[in-house]
């Protein structure tokens, strides 16, 4: 183990040798100095773990050397050695946290020792405290590097799953599309609108999200509906009405089977009720709807009237936005369609325009989508 060093100063050159030689030991190493300034010398040659110094000195007295020694050195451990005269400086500097311990002169042996070895414990004790800070800080920052690696491989994780499930919904909402050809686009469509709504709406990202995504999958359910009662050019029995009212509820059993991480099941299960009760499947009203469902249920109308069908030309703007205004409060949830009124005058020329809406890829949307 390495020695202990000890710096002891004193301008009397007995007391120096009487010093030395009672702390001779195999665990010190001594220097010795005769002023303040030659202590400051041999403390840039040495630093000691512990200074003892005289405080009656010519020039320097000890409390200015260990003033000096604290602001320098911080960690050597200082002790005065006073006269009974000089104590009163000793204990204000001990008081003012610049000396560790005074001895009074002349001294006992024993208690000398002891003091200078309690002294080299504390030493030690600091030592190894601020060894250990630094282990703990370098820890630290050992950590928080793991974490953020940590945290990049999750978020490019989940970008990476979000982006499968999205694919999925998309193949979804492209069955559709294949089963009714007439309602191209629609799907992209209502979730475009659903989002520009919600966005309106100031809603968080998370539900935003999740109404997009049940925009894309809001009439998956039509997968299971009777090609022939579908795509039905005449008038529909009431029968026939009845299947295809029942898309909500056909929508659910695909969509239980997929698993995906957002609720859009509620949603799309309930994107036909209407704000008075008297939609379908479940008549439910006002906010019992699910509220991404009364989004829906304004995006869904909106691009219905919006858009040409084999048996009809889409209604003019004037009569879609009239729709909307007498809709709200009774199929329309207020504060929905007002939301919407307010996006469509803020930009009628895009909303309008089918085209131009769902001219975006699905690269672009999974870009957008945050
Ligand atoms: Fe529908």
């Amino acid at each position: 183990m390495k020695k202990d060093t000890i710096l002891i100063v004193d301008d009397e050159p007995n007391v120096l040798k009487a010093v030395a030689r009672l702390l001779r030991s195999d665990k010190y190493e001594i220097f010795t100095a005769a002023s303040g300034a030659g202590a400051l010398d041999l403390m840039e040659a040495h630093p000691a773990s512990l200074i003892i110094s005289d405080q009656r000195m010519p020039g320097m007295s000890g409390v200015e050397l260990l003033q000096d020694i604290r602001k320098r050195y911080p960690d050597t451990i200082r002790i005065i050695l006073t006269g009974s005269t000089g104590i009163e400086h000793a204990v204000g500097a001990i008081n003012r946290g610049e000396v560790y311990r005074y001895i009074l002169k002349p001294w006992h042996d024993e208690d000398f020792r002891l003091t200078v070895q309690r002294a080299l414990e504390r030493y030690h004790i600091l030592e190894q405290n601020k060894r250990l800070t630094k282990e703990i800080e370098r820890q630290n920052r050992a950590l928080k590097e793991v974490n953020a690696h940590l945290e990049e491989r999750v978020n490019e994780r989940t970008r990476e799953l979000t982006e499968s499930y999205l694919s999925t919904v998309f193949v979804l909402a492209a069955a559709v599309e294949v089963k009714d050809p007439y309602t191209r686009g629609h799907s992209e469509l209502v979730s475009r609108y659903a989002s520009l709504i919600a966005r309106e709406m100031g809603l968080s990202q998370k539900d935003k999200e999740t109404v997009q995504v049940a925009g894309l999958l809001h009439d998956v359910g039509k997968i299971a509906i009777d090609e022939r009662v579908l795509l039905k050019p005449a008038p529909l029995t009431d029968e026939e009405r009845r299947l295809i009212e029942a898309h909500p509820k056909k929508a659910v059993s695909i969509l239980e089977r997929a698993k995906l991480p957002w609720d859009v099941i509620p949603i799309i299960k309930h994107h036909h009720e209407h704000y008075d009760g008297s939609g379908y499947p479940c008549r439910l009203k006002g906010k019992e709807i699910p509220s991404g469902a009364r989004i829906l249920a304004v995006a869904d109308t909106f691009d219905a009237m919006n858009s040409q069908r084999p048996y009809r030309e889409a209604y003019p703007k004037e009569i879609i936005v009239s729709e909307l205004e007498q809709g709200s409060g009774s199929q329309f949830d207020p504060q929905v369609a007002a939301s919407f009124l307010r996006v469509i005058r803020r930009d009628s020329q895009t909303i309008f325009e089918r085209d131009r809406m769902a001219s975006i890829t699905f690269t672009d949307y999974l870009k957008n989508r945050i």
